[in-house]
């Protein structure tokens, strides 16, 4: 299935997108240069433009937050690559709950890429040194205070970047911040060590109610994941849910 195809996208997975999925994609591309509307016109019709599989991924996740709504705590996204998804988590944080101010959203990434595999990963096709490298930690600062200009009670942040290898980021954090309580854990770092320390150090932070979500399980491509979840959660201790139209997103609710 391996294509070697011309594409703008950077971080793809050559090895299961077929053909199509490229040209697909690259057809948007071309025809979000046209010259009809100003970007800005552009954004505001995003349904013209945005891929199938991004619109498949807002919905899940506008979704899942709705089930957090009335749990206390943080989102915590454990792998932000671009900031798309934890951009969702904002907007929605903003728009269904202005007042809740203890809410942070909180996004672990290196923003330097994956700092390596581990061999439980397996021969997936994610995970070499230095892959979905997106150096965005200063563009979503930007984005951030952007983001403020509109938002209710912005003079408390909402986002919090922690840049760095969460193996050690992670436990520093809840050193920094004892408070820590979460409500949606989103593990999206696709390898098992980060995804297997993040398990065993937030689980104990997520209160009844609160959810783990994946993006990946039970995916060839990131064993890792579903690996880290086997030996730190395991499989069959809660109800693995998903959502009929979302072939990759999948979540429990600690009972
Ligand atoms: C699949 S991307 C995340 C995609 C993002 N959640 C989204 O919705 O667009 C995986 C991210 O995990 C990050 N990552 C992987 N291992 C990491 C580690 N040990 N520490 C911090 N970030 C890590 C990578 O840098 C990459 O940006």
């Amino acid at each position: 299935m391996s294509q070697d195809v011309d594409s703008n996208v950077r971080f793809q997975c050559k090895k299961t997108r077929v053909r199509l999925d490229h040209d697909y994609l690259n057809e948007l591309e071309k025809y979000f240069g046209h010259e009809n509307e100003a970007t800005i016109e552009k954004l505001q019709n995003f349904s013209k433009y945005v891929p199938q599989k991004n619109i498949i991924s807002f919905l899940s996740r506008n979704e899942i937050f709705r089930k957090i709504l009335d749990v206390h705590g943080n989102i915590v996204e454990c792998g932000v690559l671009f900031g798309g998804g934890l951009m969702s988590w904002a907007h929605f944080s903003a728009i269904y709950e202005p007042i809740n101010l203890t809410r942070k959203i909180i996004g672990f990434d290196t923003f330097e890429g994956f700092p390596g595999k581990h061999e439980k990963d397996g021969p997936g096709e994610f995970g070499e040194k230095g892959d979905f490298a997106s150096h965005s930690y200063e563009d979503l600062q930007e984005c951030a205070r952007i983001y403020d200009i509109l938002r209710f009670k912005n003079h408390v942040p909402k986002i919090e970047l922690v840049k760095g290898d969460f193996t050690k980021t992670g436990k520093q954090y809840l050193i920094d911040n004892p408070h820590t309580t979460i409500a949606l854990l989103f593990l999206d770092f696709d390898i098992y060590h980060p995804t297997k320390e993040a398990l065993d150090i937030f689980m104990e932070r997520i209160p009844k109610g609160g959810i783990i979500a994946f993006d990946h399980l039970n995916y060839k491509g990131t064993a890792g994941e579903t690996v880290a979840f086997m030996e730190s959660v395991g499989l069959d201790k809660y109800k693995i849910q998903r959502f009929y139209w979302d072939p990759l997103f999948s979540y429990i609710v600690k009972e």
